[in-house]
């Protein structure tokens, strides 16, 4: 098998690490040429510093680029996988707390922090795109790149036949979490999950070794006991603690757990703290560490504490990488175009379902089952908003944009969506299109 040449776009970012040595150590995946891409130079350089001593470290014999020109970062790339964060932990903060500051959900990838998000990412993320296309085509793009729904459906308005794989890795944490918890083997499960991104539910989880669907007992258990959240960060804990309460008062499917931001806003806006956001716990956790390491390796001290590992969240992005090469499809919870995966929802919606990877890319499965209204109501919704905020950015139409953040249904009223769109075109500046 050739040995591979991969492109990091978004290098600057604390999953690098993970990602990479996720990749060095995978058996099936030989690479030739690492390739640090990020437009920031600054947090490129920091990462270069750390990954280059990482592969000295161990032993690994690939050739490290660190670069800011797009031309030399893509071509003859075999695979880039993006995780750029348009506009940084910076405005991650401001996404956060500008609708908290009007009693509404402030979040990265959910409500309007995540179509604020969602509207820079559209921007820089197709920009990325263009130069893929540009200088190497036959590339597949494995993207990380949040809000997720929305950057899939506006890359696929631009460009269709693109080779790019949307993947969260929710899906897998979640599964992660409740098969330690109770007590099961993940690797044992072939679940059957429907619904946008971070926004969906099981349907069943088959266990091959025990021969039976175990998402029945498995609620039944969460709702009882909750999930063991040891060694889980305390916004995580508390995620879990919330998906508790879905799966309590709605027991009849396992839920995502980001449903949390749409089913019990009240609850999600009550719990944040107005100053201190997930954003601000990142610049203190993953960013202050980079730094920590940085310095660490320039004065050559402290070198046994650096403790970057392979990591959930690379293994599941390699793993895909791995089944394209070596066409072995395997089966993914990935995000795609509708088209008859859930029958009845509108066709041009982009979904999350299971989909097998081989050589010939993503192979979305068909659900034999229509999904429930209560479930169909709130996607519908979803889709709807989302789409009209991709036609905002396209159509440069302010109306469509405050169509969709009037809609999103962690809003309450047309009033508070006008204001906070309003605050987050003043913050967003160039970040965002200009919007008439
Ligand atoms: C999960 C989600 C990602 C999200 C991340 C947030 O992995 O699937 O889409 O970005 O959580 O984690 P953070 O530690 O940055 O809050
Ligand atoms: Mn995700």
């Amino acid at each position: 098998m050739k040995k591979q040449v991969i492109t990091i776009a978004g290098a600057g970012s604390g999953y690098t690490p993970g990602i990479l040595l996720t990749m060095l150590n995978h058996e099936h995946f030989e690479v030739k040429e690492i390739r640090l891409y990020d437009d920031d130079s600054q947090k490129n350089s920091d990462m270069e510093i750390i990954i280059d001593y990482l592969l000295e470290k161990g032993n690994y014999d690939v050739s490290l680029i660190r670069t800011e020109n797009p031309k030399e970062a893509f071509t003859g790339a075999d695979f880039v996988f993006s995780q750029i964060r348009v506009g940084k932990i910076d405005m991650r903060e401001k996404d956060e707390k500008i609708p908290l500051k009007y009693g509404v959900v402030g979040q990265e990838t959910c409500g309007l922090g995540g179509f604020s998000y969602g509207m820079r990412s559209m921007k820089g993320f197709l920009e990325l795109v263009d130069s893929i296309q540009q200088y190497a085509p036959e590339a597949w793009i494995l993207n990380y790149t949040n809000p997720e729904t929305i950057i899939a459906e506006a890359v696929r308005r631009k460009y269709p036949e693109a080779k790019i794989i949307n993947a969260c890795d929710m899906t897998i944490i979640i599964e992660e979490v409740v098969s330690d918890s109770f007590g099961y083997n993940r690797e044992n499960w072939i679940p059957v999950y429907y619904g946008l991104n971070h926004f969906g539910w099981y349907d069943s989880i088959y266990d091959d070794d025990l021969g039976r669907d175990v998402m029945p007992e498995v609620i039944e258990r969460f709702r009882n006991e909750g999930l063991n959240v040891e060694g889980q960060e305390t916004s995580w804990a508390q995620t879990y603690q919330n998906m508790r309460l879905i799966v309590q008062n709605f027991p009849t499917h396992l839920p995502n757990n980001y449903l949390e931001y749409y089913l019990y806003p009240n609850l999600a806006v009550e719990q944040a703290d107005k100053e201190y956001t997930r954003a601000n716990m990142i610049m203190d956790g993953r960013l202050k560490k980079i730094k920590e390491t940085v310095k660490n390796i320039q004065n050559q001290e402290n070198l046994d504490q650096i403790n970057y590992e392979s990591s959930e969240h690379g293994q599941y992005i390699v793993d895909i990488a791995v089944s394209i090469l070596h066409n072995k499809n395997d089966r993914f919870m990935l995000i795609v175009p509708n088209k008859g995966s859930i029958p009845n929802l509108r066709e041009d919606a982009v979904v999350e379902v299971p989909c097998y990877v081989n050589a010939n890319g993503v192979e979305p499965i068909s659900l034999r089952f229509d999904i429930p209204d209560f479930h169909k109501g709130l996607m519908e919704a979803q889709v709807a908003s989302e789409k009209l905020l991709v036609d905002g950015f396209y159509e440069n139409s302010y109306q469509k944009v405050l169509e969709a953040f009037t809609l999103n249904q962690s809003v309450p009223n047309a009033d508070v969506a006008k204001k906070i769109l309003d605050e987050f075109i003043e913050v967003n500046g160039d970040h965002w299109v200009e919007l008439n």
